[in-house]
């Protein structure tokens, strides 16, 4: 595939970002409350029209939280899998250890920072947010994948986060500044990882017949149902959350409505917007035509 990706490019560009944890969390850097933390295009609010604006604002902030959250979940698993792609080949090409180190190493740097985030959220927000998990357990269940599955997944995660942070994040001026800009901090980092990605994903599929391929394209759908699953979960926790938060009891219409806008809401900010992203397809397509026909045949369910 001719996208001009290499290792010692992504080393490079790694090496010239390096912010640390604590020059972009804690001390002076508080959220500010009185702020949305998500751009509405994920948080889908103003779709319930039952709720008033502080409540609409409250519900947007528990979808901030969750965010975050939820990416320091998916890299619990990323983290265990470069390594494992790193590790038969340390002594190859140089660079493709040095860069595939970097990235094991950035993803633990975003899992402390996330953690570090829902505290401070939690201390700041005053109601307990429960998240899907634990993350182990998620883990687990998705390393159990074909490695191009998982590959698939990582590539998709990733070029998803760069999407979130430049078509709807970072021009929205009604954003908290703090949460923005640990979303442009991870964004950073997250560019040169989608771009490891795609290289790992053409080796993991090298010497692979059309049918291995479509074997761990598969493999990549059913790890989204598992992901989907756990939203549907999620968005019960977020209820949940949001009637603690607030003290308002929705009515029982009022619940499904919550449940049927924020499921849909949740699908496309975390299955959609990957899954129909143009590089992400253009991968697809490079390893087969049918990977892409095949994802781009069930992508409008997450829109
Ligand atoms: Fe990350
Ligand atoms: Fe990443």
């Amino acid at each position: 595939m001719n996208h001009g990706y290499t290792y010692q490019a992504a080393l490079a560009s790694s090496e010239a970002i390096n912010w640390r944890i604590e020059d972009i969390i804690g001390g002076t850097k508080r959220l500010d409350f009185s702020k949305p933390f998500m751009p509405e295009t994920f948080a889908r609010v103003d779709k319930l029209p039952f709720l008033n604006d502080e409540e609409k604002r409250i519900l947007n902030q528990i979808r901030g939280n969750i965010y975050l959250c939820i990416f320091g979940l998916v890299e619990e698993f990323i983290l265990p899998f470069v390594l494992d792609h790193a590790r038969p080949q340390l002594q190859g090409d140089d660079y493709r250890v040095r860069a595939l180190l970097k990235f094991a190493c950035e993803e633990a740097k975003h899992i402390q920072l996330f953690k570090q985030f829902r505290r401070e959220f939690e201390e700041g927000f005053g109601t307990d947010c429960a998240v899907i998990g634990p993350p182990e357990a998620i883990a687990q269940a998705i390393l159990a994948h074909d490695p191009l599955g998982v590959a698939l997944t990582t590539l998709h995660i990733e070029w998803m986060v760069q999407r979130h942070y430049v078509d709807s994040i970072k021009d929205d001026q009604e954003l908290d500044p703090q949460f923005k800009s640990l979303l442009r901090h991870h964004w950073l980092e997250e560019v040169q990882h989608a771009k490891l990605d795609t290289l790992m994903v053409e080796s993991l599929a090298q010497g692979r017949t059309e049918e291995e391929i479509m074997k761990g394209v598969e493999e990549y759908i059913e790890i989204g149902g598992f992901i989907d699953g756990g939203l549907k979960q999620q968005v019960e926790f977020d209820l949940d959350s949001f009637e603690r938060a607030t003290g308002r009891k929705l009515t029982d219409a009022e619940k499904d409505e919550f449940r049927s806008v924020q499921l849909q809401a949740n699908r496309w900010t975390y299955l959609g917007t990957g899954m129909t992203h143009e590089k992400v397809l253009a991968t697809l397509e490079s390893l087969t035509p049918k990977a892409r026909q095949r994802i781009e045949s069930i992508s409008p369910v997450f829109s």
